[in-house]
Order: structure tokens, then sequence, then C-alpha cells
């Protein structure tokens, strides 16, 4: 595996893979990397000849009172990681690198960026769109890798392909969980003992509107309620949203007709966890 730092050489090596006809898979991640991660990396291995993986913990996407400074680094473990999954690049630029001085061009999803997370987290995804479409444009993926752990993010990713017109096909992988049923996340180190039992609340209030959709409730008031007052019973954790609504749109439904997104987010003590699950 090599490492490439800077955006040039990142681009001139994807241009010359192309040029030799390997299929391109790029999984882009902001590193800490866990087995969620890896998912995405191993089905990239399994479906591209050349597997770039980016690890950038990317301002853009952090508004002014988020945790970017103290977000987990650690490049040497993840390296380790990656080399073990024989992953072809690992493309780790510098700040620098991605927004070179006087960097003025941002991409914004006029509607669609501000829902769900986009709502709570005023910027995200103009940040989330610019880099990835950045990265796509650099390392040139026939393929790209996400997580449908964050299910507005592939909304937004797919939408922001179809709308600039990518060649890239988008791949959401399925969320990978602890075995007590968190999903993994960078964000669950900052957790203590406490706050770690209480992060349960968000898996068990989908787990509830799962069994409440599997008896033949439709409603999607009754189980965004559900899943309210589940995560609401919990002392230590604060809701952010929970809500029912069309994967591709994130607007809220009336019935589960299709398959449908239930998607929670809460803060427990200083960390936002989020979580969804897809009605069917
Ligand atoms: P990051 O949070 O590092 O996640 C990188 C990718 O891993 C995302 O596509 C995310 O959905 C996926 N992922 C994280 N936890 C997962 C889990 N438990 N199961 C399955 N997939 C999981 O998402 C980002 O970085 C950034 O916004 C990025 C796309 C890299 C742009 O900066």
């Amino acid at each position: 595996m090599d490492l490439v730092t800077q955006t040039a050489e990142m681009q001139a090596r994807a241009i010359e893979a192309r040029a030799r006809g390997r299929r391109i898979g790029l999984v882009p991640t902001m590193g800490a990397l866990h087995e969620g991660h890896l998912s995405l990396v191993r089905v990239a291995r399994r479906e591209t000849e050349w597997v770039v993986v980016s690890l950038f913990v990317n301002p853009a996407q952090f508004g002014p009172t988020e945790d970017l400074a103290r977000y987990p680094r650690d490049l040497e473990t993840d390296r380790r990681l990656l080399e073990a999954e024989r992953v072809d690049i690992l493309y780790a630029p510098s700040v620098e690198q991605v927004y070179p001085a006087g960097f003025q061009t941002f991409l914004q999803l006029e509607e669609l960026g501000q829902r769900l997370d986009g709502a709570s987290r005023p910027g995200h995804f103009r940040g989330v769109a610019t880099v990835v479409a950045k990265l796509f444009l650099v390392v040139q993926p026939h393929r790209a890798y996400f997580g449908q752990k964050d299910a507005a993010q592939v909304a937004v990713i797919r939408r922001l392909v179809r709308d600039l017109s990518f060649p890239v096909q988008v791949v959401a992988c399925p969320i990978v969980r602890e075995a007590d049923g968190l999903a993994m996340s960078s964000r669950n180190r900052y957790l203590n003992p406490e706050q770690r039992r209480a992060a349960l609340s968000l898996s068990r209030g989908l787990r509830e509107v799962e069994a409440r959709f599997a008896a033949g409730e439709r409603s999607a008031a009754e189980l965004r309620e559900v899943l309210r007052e589940t995560v609401c019973a919990e002392p230590l954790a604060r809701l952010d949203y929970a809500e029912v609504v069309d994967p591709d749109t994130l607007l809220p439904v009336a019935l589960v007709e299709g398959p449908t997104l239930a998607a929670v987010a809460a803060w427990i003590g200083e960390t936002r966890l989020i979580d969804n699950s897809v009605l069917a």
C-alpha cells in the first residue's frame, strides 16, 4: 500500500490507473477506522481492482462548536488496518492540499442539505458535498462506497452524483454494529461506560420501531413517537431528532408504504450519535 499526501500526485496516479484499464474503488473516511469502515473497504476490494481509501478529517463539515479539534486521529493504526485489507492507496492529504490558500468553491444542496443532520448541523452537508466532489475529481473512482449508517449523507451523495453527472456508481453498505446493537462510530470512543450504556437507547428505539412495523403499524406518526419515547426514556440521552422519512428526499411521510427511513440522532453528554433503520 502506498501513502499519497499530495493532490496532484493522487490525481496523476488515478489517471494512470484508468489508462491501464483498472476499475477504481474509493472509500472516503475521516480515519479512526473501525469495522464499519473496514466493511466498506472489503466490498470495494471485492468489486474493484484498484482500491483507494481517503483519510481526511474535513474541517468544512464541522460546525464552529463541534468536535473538529478533538476528533480522534491515529494514522499509524489506520495504516496498519488498511495494509491488512490489501488497499492499494491510502490518500491522506493535509488541509492545505484539499483547500489550497484562497479556496472559494463550495457545493450546496439547496433543500436536501438542510434536512435531518443538515438541519441540526448547518453547513455540514455543504462541507461533505464539497470534499466528496473533490475526491471524485482527484481519485476518479468508478465506484464509491458509503455506509448506510449515515443515511442522510447517502441521500446527499446520490443527489450530488445525479445533479452533476459524476460518472461514479454510489454503493451504500449496511450498518455494522457492536454485539449489543450500538452502531459502530469513531465517536463511540468519546463515551464513558455509563454513556456507552445510555447510547444503546438509539438502537433500542429502532428495534422497537421495527417490531411495531412488523406487527403491522404503518402510521409514521406512531412509529416516530415510539422512537422518540424510547430515546427520551433514557435520562442520559438528549434527543436531537426522531424522524420517519423518504430515504431519497428525506421528507417526512404520513404512511409507511415503500422503503422508509426511520432515523434518530441524540446527544449522549457531549457526543452526538446517529442511527437508522430502513423499514421495507
Ligand atoms: P466517516 O465518519 O469516517 O465515515 C466514513 C464512511 O464509513 C462513511 O460512508 C460512513 O457512513 C461509514 N461508516 C461509519 N460507521 C459505519 C458503520 N457502523 N457501518 C457502516 N458504515 C459505517 O462519513 C464520513 O466519514 C465523512 O462525512 C466523509 C464521507 C469521509 C466526507 O468527509
